[in-house]
């Protein structure tokens, strides 16, 4: 296994993982200097495109961000997502992960369980490419949000699923909008670590959609936290920016040739 897998795996019950998704240049190189993970998430469909959900993502737009993001990080594991028509059978997702890997020479993938691809999920990982599982609300699978893992037979099933994807080979695992207490039951019996959204701290780190936490996409569910609110600051930015174009504030001589 490759050292820096091996380094994010070895920080389970050591330090939590800190982790948010980029799509561009700029992000990707504030982000390296902070995150343990950069994803290149399928979010990108809605928090850059203004699509209606994840599902009309394409190969293509993954490894144009992929590339985009990659190359702008240097210590920061980066992680791309698999678009949903891109690995719906063994020889489809074998061609793709590879095609991922090697044009955006990112260091692993990132697969949604739909509670049934652990085949094809452990064949990537069997070809030398490292996946990133993840469990819960899968948005490329669900339609509608439903936080998991609260009846006894959703925690069974997690519970079940969190193992299988451990022995498909997976290094980590996003818990997505998962009850608390089926959280640290899956973080308490996999030797992986658990990345938590919408599933308590319990997890062994956390992720956000950055655009999520900067106050950027209009999108605050209760498990995103606003850091700051950068849509306000644009506004801001942008009002000045006219203002000063009307009162013939700018350009100014200094901005002149
Ligand atoms: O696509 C994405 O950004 C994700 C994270 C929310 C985990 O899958």
């Amino acid at each position: 296994m490759k050292k820096n897998i091996l380094r994010i795996i070895k920080l389970k019950n050591k330090k939590p993982l800190v982790c948010l998704t980029a799509y561009s240049k700029p992000f990707a190189k504030i982000l390296d200097k902070y995150c343990d993970i950069v994803l290149v998430g399928d979010s990108l469909a809605t928090a850059m495109y203004g699509m209606k959900n994840t599902r009309s993502v394409n190969i293509e737009m993954m490894i144009r961000h992929g590339i985009a993001v990659k190359s702008n990080l240097n210590k920061a594991l980066c992680v791309v997502d698999m678009p949903i028509d891109s690995y719906k059978n063994i020889p489809q997702a074998k061609k793709n992960a590879k095609l991922i890997f090697k044009k955006t020479k990112c260091d692993a993938v990132k697969m949604e369980c739909n509670g049934k691809n652990y085949d094809i999920i452990k064949s990537i990982v069997d070809i030398g490419i490292p996946v990133m599982g993840h469990i819960g609300f899968t948005p490329q699978y669900f339609k509608k949000f439903k936080v998991q893992g609260i009846l006894n037979k959703e925690k069974s099933k997690l519970l079940r699923q969190a193992k299988k994807n451990q022995e498909a080979g997976v290094f980590s695992m996003v818990l997505e909008c998962i009850n608390k207490t089926t959280a640290k039951q899956i973080t308490e019996s996999i030797d992986i670590p658990t990345i938590g959204i919408g599933a308590s701290a319990h997890c062994d780190g956390q992720i956000l959609v950055t655009d999520d936490m900067l106050g950027l996409s209009g999108f605050y569910p209760k498990f995103v936290k606003k850091f700051i609110n950068l849509n306000n600051i644009i506004e801001l930015a942008v009002k000045k920016y006219k203002k000063d174009i009307i009162t013939k504030n700018f350009p100014r001589n200094k901005n002149t040739f």
